[in-house]
């Protein structure tokens, strides 16, 4: 069962709050019936939904893997105006949002979908979905300190939960790690490398769970296949 309002604007009719107007303006029946209170609930597969006089088909749902550049905003309405990552997506009509986010300055594996099911269930800690990062530091790290990536660290809204760290290479003066995680807090993986003294240069999310961006260049996109869209819902 779902929110009238809320299946509308899944079903690309409009935003959620113009769906209400709708629904209040008596321009929407269920079964045959005008209903104008807001608190109704409906069965997508079973009511029969009239907007306009037009019956609704419900809106498939798509999944989308993308290679988010750096300088795009993952909020889908920013105040500053800035690029938002669903303006890479074109030709694609269903209204689709990204599954958490990722910073600004972020690069990386995002999923965006119109699968609200989805989302929360890969968004909810109890699944532990293995986030993979590489990440350019300043400085040197030296194995000792990492240690402290498994054992937790203590950042302002508490401690980590275990991750796992692994040093790739020297760059100059700046080191790249390979950093797992399976929280999501807000710059999780900046204010983690921070606290050790060796702030962030450079942050891209290489994998989410067995989804990697093999291939896919920044900017572009593809749609999950069936497999995949599958394995996600075992999550
Ligand atoms: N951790 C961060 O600090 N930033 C991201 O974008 C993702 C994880």
């Amino acid at each position: 069962m779902e929110r009238l309002q809320k299946y509308m604007a899944h079903a690309g009719i409009a935003s959620r709050r113009k769906s209400e107007e709708l629904i209040q303006d008596g321009k929407v029946k269920v079964n045959g019936q005008v209903i104008r209170e807001l608190g109704v609930k409906i069965d997508p597969l079973k009511d029969k939904i009239e907007v306009e006089g037009k019956q609704l088909k419900p809106e498939k749902n798509v999944y989308i893997l993308l290679h988010k550049p750096v300088g795009y905003v993952t909020t889908l309405d920013d105040p500053q105006g800035r690029p938002i990552v669903t303006d890479l997506i074109k030709g694609v009509k269903e209204r689709i949002y990204p599954v958490g986010r990722l910073d600004l300055d972020t690069s990386g594996l995002l999923i965006l979908t119109n699968d609200g099911e989805m989302t929360n269930r890969l968004m909810h800690p109890k699944h532990e979905i293995v986030k993979t990062y590489v990440a350019l530091v300043k400085g040197k790290p030296t194995k000792v300190s990492l240690q402290a990536f498994a054992s937790g660290l203590e950042l302002e809204d508490g401690m980590t939960a275990p991750a796992t760290v692994g040093i790739l290479g020297n760059k100059g003066k700046n080191t790249t790690l390979k950093i797992q995680i399976h929280e999501g807090r807000n710059r999780q993986v900046r204010r983690m490398c921070q606290t050790l003294g060796h702030p962030v240069v450079k942050l891209k999310r290489v994998s989410l769970g067995f989804l990697s961006l093999d291939g896919l260049t920044v900017g572009k996109w593809r749609f999950l296949r069936r497999d995949e869209i599958k394995q996600l819902k075992t999550y």
